[in-house]
């Protein structure tokens, strides 16, 4: 790292920091952009608004560019497992639906479809860990006709095994299942395209590499208008989703029912 860069990690200063992605130190423009945003709430209250939200269109499209997505399939989320978290409950699950994903991903990836098995009975399928991999093979093999979506990481926190998402996103959408995608131990290091891999909902943050920012992108126009807003307009409930060409999206079974409508 050359100084001018080190001087905006103060942390360099006093300690050698070696990033073992949980929380990363955030650099100073970051804090200096965060304090600016405050200081100006301050003084001004809600006068600059405009201001902010130029603001946050810019990180949105920023975001988009970093991970292969369209500006308006960007949502800002309070963090990873929220986002996780609203794209399972923003389904419409039915008893003998199935999910499938890795026995050892982090907990954000796991408890969420845990309740959703608990809520609706939905089989949620674990692939085991081979020597401290994914065996795709055996993952993809877990894909059915009743399964509603893949969730995985793109890059295990546990291991550091990346898995290739287009060969999953092969065969979880000639299953007509949605490819899930805990993002953020590859954001800021590793290529992420939401559109070549066929991703249709990723999740992430900044906090391991970047500093500070939070988005996921759905498959969708549908979908994508709706979760645009992200969580400041949470909608309980997500149904239907079209393709990119504009056509529906066709679950196992015709009507998806929603128990808790
Ligand atoms: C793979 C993975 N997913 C999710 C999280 C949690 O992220 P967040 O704090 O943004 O919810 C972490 C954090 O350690 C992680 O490593």
């Amino acid at each position: 790292m050359n100084d001018e860069l080190r001087a905006l990690f103060p942390i360099t200063a006093h300690a050698i920091y070696l990033n073992h992605a949980a929380v990363s130190p955030p650099p100073r423009t970051t804090l200096e952009a965060v304090a600016g945003q405050l200081a100006d709430v301050r003084e001004n209250g809600s006068v600059h608004y405009r201001d902010w939200n130029a603001v946050k269109e810019s990180a949105r499209k920023i975001a988009a560019a970093m991970i292969g997505a369209r500006p308006e399939q960007v949502a800002f989320m309070r963090n990873t497992s929220d986002g996780l978290s609203t794209i399972a409950n923003g389904l419409s699950w039915r008893p003998g639906d199935n999910l499938v994903t890795f026995r050892n991903e982090f907990p954000s990836n796991i408890y969420p479809w845990l309740r959703i098995r608990d809520a609706f009975g939905v089989e949620v399928r674990m692939c085991e860990e081979r020597d401290g991999r994914i065996d795709l093979d055996e993952l993809i093999g877990l894909i059915d006709s009743k399964t509603r979506l893949v969730a995985i990481s793109q890059v295990q926190y546990a291991s550091g095994f990346r898995a290739d998402l287009e060969r999953v996103g092969r065969a979880a959408r000639a299953r007509d299942a949605l490819l899930v995608v805990d993002i953020i131990q590859a954001m800021g290091v590793l290529p992420t395209d939401v559109t070549a891999e066929l991703v249709d909902a990723a999740a992430g943050a900044g906090h391991k590499v970047l500093g500070c920012f939070i988005c996921r992108t759905v498959r969708g126009n549908a979908l994508s208008r709706h979760w645009w807003a992200g969580s400041a307009y949470r909608i309980p409930r997500i149904t239907p989703i079209s393709n990119r060409d504009g056509s529906r999206v066709r679950w196992p079974g015709k009507q998806a029912q929603d128990p808790r409508h």
